[in-house]
């Protein structure tokens, strides 16, 4: 079986490209999931993409994950901020875990500097813009890679 990587993305990143692209840039979320898929496949991974705008959708992909996943990337987007629930989720994910900032969240908004997620991950990508998601799945393929 091809071990799957699972890339999640959290509310409002579906407007990747119209949304304050001086902070986001002008890439969408299509143009995120190309280089997510290149990268993967490049590793001889597979890729699940996915977005929603829902917190509960996302807890039920990151449980799925726990069958399917060797390995999941998350921007959870605003709920960094304030989700106990995806980090509880992703505590039950045994698999390495990234987490990615296009922007840099510690020169923004003080509300934005803590992340609940990242007492959970393995690393956490800030500022990098899409770039960040090639990093993370770079980071997560040699881990993986390691633990064989
Ligand atoms: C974000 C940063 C969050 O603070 C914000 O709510 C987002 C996107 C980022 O990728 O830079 O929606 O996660």
């Amino acid at each position: 079986m091809i071990d799957m990587i699972y890339v999640l993305n959290g509310p409002n990143l579906n407007l990747m490209g119209l949304r304050e692209p001086e902070i986001y840039g002008r890439e969408t979320l299509a143009d995120i999931e190309a280089l997510c898929r290149f990268t993967t496949e490049k590793a001889g991974f597979s890729l699940r993409f996915f977005q929603s705008n829902i917190e509960g959708v996302l807890i039920d992909w990151i449980q799925d994950a726990r069958q399917e996943a060797s390995a999941v990337v998350i921007n959870p987007a605003a709920y960094s901020h304030t989700s106990i629930a995806i980090l509880d989720a992703l505590k039950s994910f045994n698999g390495p875990v990234a987490e990615v900032h296009i922007s840099n969240i510690h020169r923004r908004e003080s509300f934005r500097h803590h992340s609940y997620i990242s007492s959970r991950t393995d690393c956490t990508i800030v500022g990098c813009g899409i770039l960040g998601y090639q990093f993370a799945i770079e980071f997560l393929v040699s881990k993986l890679k390691k633990i064989e």
